[in-house]
Formats: structure tokens, sequence, C-alpha cells
């Protein structure tokens, strides 16, 4: 199965789905369950900026997809009053898409770019002295008689946002005011996230299912989510529409999510690192062949929760799974083979 027909896949698919996750976005800060670190600086830092009638500095984000920093980025444009402007890396394609955009910008505006480290060069170069000197520098005309013109931009943010800080050049790193770091959600934030989002929906739902939704949703708002309005649609054709733990385990069980949230690609690392590499190491590059998905999905979808769940380590020669991860497949950690249970 490919990862985005994963149901718990954080990276958005579908505009249904896209659609139901911007109703269930926060606007206000104080609306914003989790990130405590995160949106405790920001709540200062938005507030100096408004003291000050200035705009705020960059801000980069970074951290696993479907953490919310896409609904931060609004949250911030919305405490300072201010417009956002959505765009990703891969879509800014030339450097004169991204003047199309920064010249369309009024002063103090947030520019949101996810994926931020897949910019390339010419367009990267160009946002250097747009985020320094909130100027354009444009070359006008080729070979000899080619000149430069300076073009004056309003003071705007920049958001931008990345599951992978490290593959971001310095010169750009160098150029964001704050970094933060998203970390995943606890399971009591998870569950307070999804009990607001059945408020929202108007759904009935008991507190043993809101945890058990928490429990299995990866430490990703997005996920918890997604397999709220699943459950709400089991309850709603399989039961009174009521969400009750019953129909809440059989709804993920079906869908093939274990008590972990691991899904069976999830579990298919995890058993071909034991029975074909005994448990590790193993190099990143040999499980994404064997796999048969990119090394980067890997990395960035898959075993950040793996190694936030205990069951999967990066060491210095490679992969190893943990002791849990036997036991969770109820596999014998002697000879990898299957247990009969
Ligand atoms: N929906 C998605 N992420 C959220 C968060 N962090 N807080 C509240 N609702 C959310």
């Amino acid at each position: 199965m490919n990862y985005e027909e994963r149901i718990t896949a954080a990276d958005l698919s579908g505009h249904e789905e896209e659609a139901v996750e911007v109703s269930l976005r926060p606007k206000r800060l104080e609306d914003y369950i989790g990130q405590r670190k995160v949106t405790g600086n920001l709540k200062v830092f938005i507030e100096a900026a408004k003291q000050r009638r200035e705009s705020l500095d960059h801000v980069l984000f970074y951290g696993p997809p479907g953490l919310g920093k896409t609904t931060l980025a609004g949250i911030i444009a919305g405490e300072m009053g201010v417009e956002l402007r959505i765009t990703s890396g891969p879509a800014i394609e030339r450097a004169g898409d991204l003047a199309a955009i920064l010249t369309n910008l009024n002063e103090g505006d947030v520019l949101f770019i996810d994926e931020i480290h897949r910019l390339n060069r010419s367009v990267e170069e160009v946002l250097y002295s747009a985020m320094e000197d909130f100027a354009l520098d444009i070359i006008i005309g080729k070979g000899p008689s080619a000149r430069s013109i300076r073009l004056d931009l309003a003071k705007f943010t920049l958001i931008g946002a990345t599951t992978r800080a490290g593959s971001l050049s310095h010169p750009l790193r160098d150029r964001f005011g704050v970094v933060c770091k998203f970390e995943m959600y606890e399971n009591d934030e998870l569950a307070e996230i999804v009990r607001r989002s059945a408020g929202i929906l108007n759904v009935d739902i008991d507190e043993e299912s809101l945890l058990e939704i928490a429990r299995r949703s990866r430490g990703t708002p997005r996920i918890a989510n997604r397999l709220l309005k699943r459950v709400r649609d089991f309850s709603q054709v399989k039961g009174d529409g009521f969400i009750d733990i019953d129909i809440t385990q059989r709804t993920l069980d079906s869908l093939g999510i274990d008590r972990l949230g691991l899904e069976h690609l999830d579990r298919e690392i995890l058993r071909l690192i034991i029975h074909r590499f005994k448990g590790g190491p193993v190099g990143i590059d040999t499980i994404a062949a064997a796999i048969g998905e990119e090394r980067v999905t890997i990395e960035d979808v898959y075993e950040p929760y793996l190694i936030q769940a205990g069951l999967l380590h990066r060491t210095q020669k490679g992969r190893m799974v943990s002791d849990l991860a036997y036991h969770h497949l109820g596999i014998s950690t002697n000879e990898g083979e299957q247990l009969s249970i």
C-alpha cells in the first residue's frame, strides 16, 4: 500500500479531508492544545511585536507532518491581525513565482511556505534578500547590457515549515529569528483535541473512546481527527450514532490500526528488520529498498513514531528494533521465531 492511502498518513489527501480539517483548526492561540513550549514563546514574541507595531520576526517550524504547523501559522496571522498566504517549496518553481507572491504582500502579512527545504536554489537565493532587507534584486536584460534593479517589499513575516531542519541550507536557517521544534502530542492532549473536534462535528462520544482514539493516533492531531471521522461513520451506520468504546475498537481494528496505532506497513518494517536482519542494525537504504518506499518517506513518516513509541532505535550502525517491538508483534527475541499464541 502506498502511504497516501494509509488512514494514518499524516499528509493531506483529498479535498473533502482538507475541508473538514480546516473546519477543525483552532483560530485562537488559547484554543490551541499542546506544543506548550512553542506557543508560550510565540505568545511573548507576538505581544512584543504588536506593542512595537512591527512585523513579527521570521519563524521556522520543524517536526513530523500533521502536528499543527499550518494551523499555528494561521493563528499567528490572526493574532497579529494580518493576512495569511500559504504556499509550499515545490509550488514555487522559479524566482519569478516567488517575486509575484512577495510583491503582493502587505505590511506585516504572513507568508507560510510549507516544505521549505524543497525550494530550489535559485528561488532560495532570492528569498535571502527578501527576508533580510525586504527587497528583491531583479536582473533586467542579458549580457553586457544587463542591469540590476532593487524592488522594495512590504515588511512581511515568513513562516517556514519543514519535516527536516537538517536539510535546510545554513544561510536560510540563519535568517529565521525564531526556530520552533514541534513534538508529538501526549495522549491526554490528543484526547482533548478529539473532544474539541467531536464538539464541532456535533457527535456524542464517551471518555474511554476519546482516549482510545488518542492512543492509536501516533501522537498526531491530524490522524486523531481522521480516526474520529471514521469512528463516527461506523457508529452512524452500524450503531445508534453514539460513540462508545466497543464501536471505537471495532472501527480501528477493522481499519487495521493496532493498539499502538501501527498500520500494516509499520509492522512490515519491524518484521523485516527482525526476520531478515536479526533485529538490526540495518541501514535505512536497505530497509527502504526492501519495503519499496522512498528513504525520505520512511524517515519522515514512519520512523518518527516508531522511535517515539520505543519500537525502533537509531544507532551509529543502523536501525535496530527494541524488545518491545518483538513483544508487540508476538515474536520471541531468541530466534525471531513466531510465538504460538
Ligand atoms: N486541531 C489540530 N491540531 C490542534 C491543536 N494543536 N489544538 C487544537 N485543535 C487542533
